[in-house]
């Protein structure tokens, strides 16, 4: 009897050693003759617990982690492809609390299912979405879209059913999708896993927004930094060409759709739409000033939709279980769920998808486990780079895009880095400001000049030079970048510099660091 073993492909299970992990175990069962398939699936997002290695037993999936190549021997010695006893059992996984307690809507077939076996993506429900999209007319999908309250989880929040109509009532022969994979913030790793665990679900998303707002062809903007989900898209793509998903004639359909992968040379900025689209017109990656919309007037002049890799991803469940469904997910104007990413000096790094309405506390503490140095925890940045740095007296703050506009924070693609009380918050609000001087695409003023000169105000104030005189200018820059600025990179930079000089003005009255 064949044995089927799990081992990661993600690039996070990779890096501490899954490929090596992967070929102990097929040279241990070769040398055993045991009959065992290894399957190198996406990763469940528990990555203290990576390489994490299951094995298919009549109990269910069986758990091993961090498994070591060197361990191999062993765990087969003490029954691995049995569930046998070992020092690196972990049981079923649904059973351990950080996923069980998961709602995977988006990701709930990664780590589970092969992803590049079309097959298995069938077998878990994979294209029934896009079936039911090719029975509706453009205009109910869109709606169905509407109504299930999906937001933009790029980061603008934006409502993804707006869009898309625009798109749809927009004139033209020629729309396009484009599928933002910049994935630039800091903290932030969802996308990169969703498309090396499940590139099939990003593939009908985007064939399911083309049949809803009249698109034919559809580009993947990805980072080069992403080499392993380049790999797993590439692959994927091909296999969807070769039965019919992608091409001329959609699942018989008859009905068009092309998709291709285009590489981001890795600029911050060609994460912002407008600027992703200069750098796809084969440009240097600038804002355009909007109006007009992309939606409206895009890539080439067209209308184009560009939506974030897990908002495309969410579409196959909203058609395949209906709005309703997703929707009756989160909480407000949050709808459905999100896959929050955690990050930094914590102790249980991961992804954890959840509707909205848990609290960042809960993140924290119930699923992070506190800090990986085992201090308090004193600052968490939510949002990426452009996000504010909460104090713990915000731990409360449910996650909901609204209570976090509330408290001048954001959370843009949920991506949390956390910090310990060992960290300099002026040195935080120090490289908040230069990150933007570095990564401005200098089409303004605010932003380009502003920024500079930002970060100059901050080493006076950090060297103790007319500190009260210089918090005041400080203010005033930022309130000029938040006015002035033509995007979010010079409008939100504000944020993470002000909440520092605000919940930790402490850190701003240090002694001045001795000279020379
Ligand atoms: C400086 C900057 C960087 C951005 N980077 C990204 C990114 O890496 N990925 C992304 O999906 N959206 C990013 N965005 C947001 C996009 O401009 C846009 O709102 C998003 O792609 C729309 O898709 P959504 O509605 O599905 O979120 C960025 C925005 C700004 C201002
Ligand atoms: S705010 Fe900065 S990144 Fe945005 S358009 Fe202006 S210069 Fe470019």
């Amino acid at each position: 009897m064949t044995t089927t073993v799990h081992v990661s492909r993600d690039a996070s299970a990779l890096a501490v050693g899954a490929g090596q992990v992967a070929r102990a175990i097929a040279n241990e069962a070769a040398q055993r003759q045991a009959d065992v398939r290894i399957v190198r699936n996406g990763s469940r997002g528990m990555f203290w617990l990576e390489p994490l290695v299951e094995v298919t037993t009549p109990a269910g999936r069986i758990a091993y982690g961090p498994v070591q190549a060197q361990e191999v021997p062993a765990l087969f010695a003490a029954g691995l492809l049995a569930g046998g006893a070992h020092a690196l059992r972990l049981g079923k996984v649904e059973d351990i609390p950080y996923f069980g307690k998961q709602e995977r809507l988006t990701f709930a077939r990664v780590g589970r299912a092969d992803p590049l076996d079309l097959d298995d993506y069938r077998a878990h429900d994979g294209l029934r979405g896009l079936h039911k999209a090719l029975d509706m007319a453009p205009a109910s999908i869109v709606q169905t879209v509407t109504d299930s309250g999906l937001r933009g989880r790029g980061g603008a929040a934006f409502p993804a059913g707006i869009k898309w109509r625009t798109a749809l009532d927009a004139p033209g022969a020629q729309k396009y999708i484009v599928c933002n994979a910049d994935e630039g913030d800091s903290g932030t790793f969802s996308d990169r896993m969703l498309m090396e665990g499940d590139p099939f679900v990003l593939i009908e998303g985007m064939v399911i927004a083309g049949l809803a707002v009249g698109a034919t062809q559809g580009y993947i903007y990805l980072r080069c930094e992403y080499p392993h989900a380049h790999e797993v898209l590439s692959v994927a793509i091909a296999t969807a060409y070769a039965h019919r998903i992608l091409g001329s004639d959609i699942l018989g359909s008859g009905r068009r759709f092309d998709l291709e992968i285009r590489l981001g040379a890795g600029a911050y900025i060609c994460g912002e739409e407008t600027a992703l689209l200069d750098s796809l017109e084969g440009k240097r990656g600038q804002v355009r000033a909007k109006p007009p919309l992309p939606a409206s007037k895009g890539l080439f002049g067209r209308p184009t939709i560009i939506n974030n890799v897990i908002t495309l991803a969410s579409v196959p469940v909203i058609l395949d279980r209906g709005a309703e469904y997703y929707r009756d997910f989160g909480m407000g104007r949050s709808r459905g769920t999100l896959p929050l990413q955690l990050t930094g000096n914590i102790r249980h790094g991961g992804l954890v998808e959840k509707a909205f309405g848990l609290t960042l506390r809960e993140l924290l503490y119930d699923y992070g486990g506190g800090s990986a140095t085992g201090r308090p925890i004193r600052a968490v940045q939510v949002g990426g780079p452009l996000g504010a740095y909460l104090p713990e007296s915000q731990f409360d703050t449910p996650i909901d895009y609204e209570a976090f506009a509330a408290i001048r924070a954001m959370l843009g693609h949920g991506g949390i880095v956390v910090f310990d009380d060992t960290v300099d918050m002026a040195q935080q609000a120090r490289f908040a400001m230069e990150f933007c001087a570095i990564e401005s695409c200098g089409k303004c003023t605010p932003c380009r000049i502003g920024s500079t000169r930002g970060v100059e105000v901050i080493d006076r104030i950090i060297a103790g030079v007319a500190r009260a005189q210089n918090q005041t200018l400080l203010r005033d820059l930022c309130d000029t970048m938040t006015h002035g600025s033509l995007c979010a990179m010079g409008g939100l930079t504000p944020y993470p510099v002000l909440s520092a000089l605000e919940h930790f003005p402490e850190d701003f009255r240090r002694p001045a660091p001795a000279a020379g």
